[in-house]
């Protein structure tokens, strides 16, 4: 990607951040997901906190959202602490036309999905490239235990999928519920139900990051501003 298309990307992502900011209200508890489009969520949210006092509780899907919406002085809460979610916003790697997502890409897809379960309403914010027909370009991560990660790599191998243990520097990336990542290569994914029940039946397997029947609402970035797709109901 070259200069230009990166500061479009992050003015996408910092326009999709403020909109979304603005979608939560004073009393609500916000669940916050995790990235570079959240980050600009945090930002502006942690301003609205400060400025017009919004009286809100947040959950966090990851350590590293937690840390940073502590110091834009966002109170947050240990999901086991309260009782319901009203709305979650989280950014996404990949959405297909049935809303079906892969997320994980930060490595922060089971608490996500944890805190998009327990959610009213779950919102994606995702810059102009994350839209795709088919789902499957990105490769789709899968958080294993270290115990006998090697063997559910075999298993993974065997059904064709190409996993790669996910590194941080020349260290195993560790996420924050102790998992390692292996990121699965597919190309393409013709059944992402399917393949996400078979995947959560292997041994070792925590979560995979196929988000399916989780969102309600997309903003996606144009161009001038942000689109809102809306879930058809069935
Ligand atoms: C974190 O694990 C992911 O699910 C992120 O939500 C996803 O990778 C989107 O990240 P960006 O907003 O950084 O593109």
């Amino acid at each position: 990607m070259n200069r230009a298309d990166l500061d479009r990307r992050k003015a996408e992502k910092k326009r999709l951040g403020e909109y979304a900011a603005n979608l939560v209200k004073d009393g609500m508890t916000v669940g916050l997901g995790t990235g570079s489009t959240v980050a600009f969520l945090l930002e502006k949210l942690g301003e609205r906190v400060q400025n017009e006092h919004l009286q809100i509780k947040a959950v966090s899907t990851s350590e590293a959202t937690a840390l940073a919406a502590r110091n834009l002085n966002i109170p947050v809460f240990d999901i086991n602490d309260v009782s319901t979610v009203d709305l979650t916003i989280d950014g996404v790697d990949e959405f297909d036309p049935s809303f079906n997502g892969i997320k994980g890409g930060g490595g922060a897809l089971l608490y996500e999905k944890i805190v998009a379960f327990v959610s009213d309403f779950t919102v994606w914010i995702a810059d102009s490239s994350k839209a795709v027909k088919q789902l499957g370009a990105f490769p789709l991560p899968v958080e294993v235990t270290p115990f006998g990660y090697q063997h559910t790599m075999k298993a993974l191998r065997k059904m064709g999928f190409s996993p790669e243990c996910r590194m941080s520097g020349n260290k195993k990336f560790v996420t924050d519920g102790g998992h390692y990542i292996l990121d699965c290569h597919m190309e393409k994914i013709i059944d992402p139900k399917a393949l996400s029940v078979r995947l959560n039946a292997l041994p070792g397997v925590v979560e995979n990051g196929l988000f399916i029947d989780v969102v309600d609402e997309i903003l996606i970035a144009t161009d001038q501003g942000v689109d809102i797709l809306k879930k058809k109901k069935l």
